[in-house]
């Protein structure tokens, strides 16, 4: 059984918006008759989306009936993949990538800043219900680790004051300019060298 954070406040219904069961109905036309349970991940990503960034129980039983799948499958799949939230979220919603490369490269302190400025738990919102912060496994930029996700954007190359500097913004209603912090283009290496050099 995962352990993730299930809401323990649960509203009774969840309906899908008319434009979402517009996406829903063209969505279903994209797999076979005997297929269709293959859309649970794009159902729950659109009740995801329509709910604040998280996902009610109600949801999952109504996924369930529009896919005719148990619902235990259904919940499995919610509870297994770590980009589905079962409880709700901040505003800003910060993902802190802990593994190796972003370890070696300091996410420890990052997280020691989403403890002092957030929250002292992930999956807790903060005292003013606007931000909540969890660990995640690799977020495929290791190349500019540390970083961390904020809603949908990536925040790379940080820093302990960086980080500090990102979550008091956030008292602002603000965030800064997504992408490597220290002004690196893409992934280019950091002294600003273009080609290979033996020598160099
Ligand atoms: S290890 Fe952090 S992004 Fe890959």
């Amino acid at each position: 059984m995962s352990g993730k954070k299930i809401a323990k406040e649960q509203p009774d219904q969840f309906e899908f918006s008319l434009d979402n069961k517009k996406i829903i109905e063209k969505l279903l036309l994209k797999y076979p008759e005997d297929r269709k349970k293959s859309a649970v991940m794009p159902l729950l990503y659109l009740a995801q989306r329509q709910n604040n960034n998280w996902i009610p129980l109600a949801a999952l039983r109504l996924i369930s009936n529009i896919l005719n799948m148990p619902y235990i499958k259904v919940y499995e799949v919610a509870t297994f993949y770590t980009m589905y939230n079962l409880s709700p979220v901040g505003k800003y919603f910060v993902q802190v990538c802990t593994t190796t490369p972003c370890m070696i490269k300091g996410s420890g302190k990052i997280v020691d800043m989403c403890k002092k400025h957030i929250s002292s738990k992930q999956g807790e919102l903060n005292k003013e219900l606007n931000s909540s912060w969890t660990e995640v496994e690799c977020l495929g930029a290791c190349v500019n680790a540390p970083m961390m996700q904020i809603n949908d954007q990536y925040y790379e190359d940080l820093n302990e004051s960086i980080a500090e500097k990102i979550f008091l913004s956030f008292k602002n209603n603000q965030l800064p300019k997504f992408g490597s912090q220290i002004g690196r283009v893409s992934s280019e290496p950091t002294n600003n060298r273009k080609t290979l050099n033996r020598n160099a």
